[in-house]
């Protein structure tokens, strides 16, 4: 099986409703985090990790994700007229390249496991990248796609990055076991998708970062709908670990879950702060607003 990981999925095919009503006619991947769309700082990641082509699975009322990452000519046309270098440079250099795209569609918000399942053809028989669009990963030192890409590269198998929760909130999330340290990861001994208080295996949670054995689009495949009626990717990974082998990697940084509305909160803030230009600024700004 190739070493390189030459692609990877996007699921943007989900409705959002936490987020309504900004949701209701726009993608909630849409929203921006300081001044970039959450997707686009995802797709940020993944070009870190040198990954070639972006596959977005998406839905209905989607389609400005599709002319995001496409030119704009009359704006770029207007750009150029008056002069606008760095804000013409900065809309090229965040362009995927001609060819370097792929757009599908779901139809039906069946869940993750069939959003992933409908990128089978695009993708074809090589290990992928599956990086969920919520989740910001802030990185204290390296991004965490290129981490894990290097990881495959050194061990192949399957990945899944995770990170610490508290462990009264451990039901809340997909949990994994661990077992010897391998590389710069460890050996995934279970999977549970939001264990009973008490039962979890460890306080580590799936953050969504993924790579993945084509194999999983063969169980997806027959895969019967598990919780909440949909088809769950944690039920198939658990049945990929059964047979290859699957490794967890440790992200070294801050995690903002902007499928909620505190963690995209914190997350403009928390970017806004990493900002040279933004943050002097925003801190004095901000200290006004809690001292009051
Ligand atoms: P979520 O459950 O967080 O997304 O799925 P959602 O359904 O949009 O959110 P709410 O609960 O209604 O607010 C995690 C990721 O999987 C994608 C979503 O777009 C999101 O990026 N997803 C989920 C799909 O692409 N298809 C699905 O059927 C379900």
């Amino acid at each position: 099986m190739s070493s390189k990981i030459r692609k990877a999925v996007f699921p943007v095919a989900g409705l959002g409703t936490r987020f309504l009503p900004a949701t209701k006619a726009m993608p909630k991947e849409m929203l921006t985090v300081v001044d970039r769309p959450v997707i686009q700082h995802v797709v940020d990641e993944a070009r870190e990790a040198d990954i070639e082509h972006f596959v977005f699975v998406t839905g209905r009322n989607k389609q400005v994700i599709e002319d995001h990452f496409d030119r704009s000519y009359e704006l770029e046309d207007t750009l150029q007229e008056r002069g606008k270098k760095p804000e013409l440079e900065l809309l090229t250099s965040d362009l995927p390249g001609a060819g370097q795209t792929s757009f599908t569609r779901q139809q039906a918000p069946l869940g993750l496991g069939h959003a992933v399942w409908c990128a089978r053809d695009i993708v074809g028989r090589e290990p992928f990248a599956l990086l969920l669009p919520d989740m910001l990963h802030q990185p204290k030192t390296r991004p965490c796609m290129a981490m894990m890409v290097e990881a495959y590269a050194k061990n192949p198998g399957n990945y899944v990055a995770v990170y610490e929760v508290p462990e009264s909130q451990t039901h809340q999330y997909g949990i994994v076991g661990r077992g010897k340290d391998v590389g710069h990861g460890f050996e995934i001994t279970a999977m549970v998708e939001k264990p009973a208080a008490g039962k979890a295996p460890s306080n580590l949670a799936i953050s969504g970062r993924y790579i993945l054995e084509p194999a999983i689009f063969d169980i997806l495949q027959t895969q019967p709908r598990g919780a909440g009626g949909e088809i769950q990717l944690t039920d198939a990974m658990k049945t990929l670990a059964a047979t290859r082998p699957f490794y967890g990697i440790t992200f070294d940084g801050q995690i903002h879950d902007c499928g909620m509305k505190i963690g995209f909160l914190v997350a403009n803030v928390a970017y806004a702060l990493a900002r040279h230009d933004l943050a002097p600024t925003f801190r004095q700004e901000l200290r006004k607003l809690i001292d009051g």
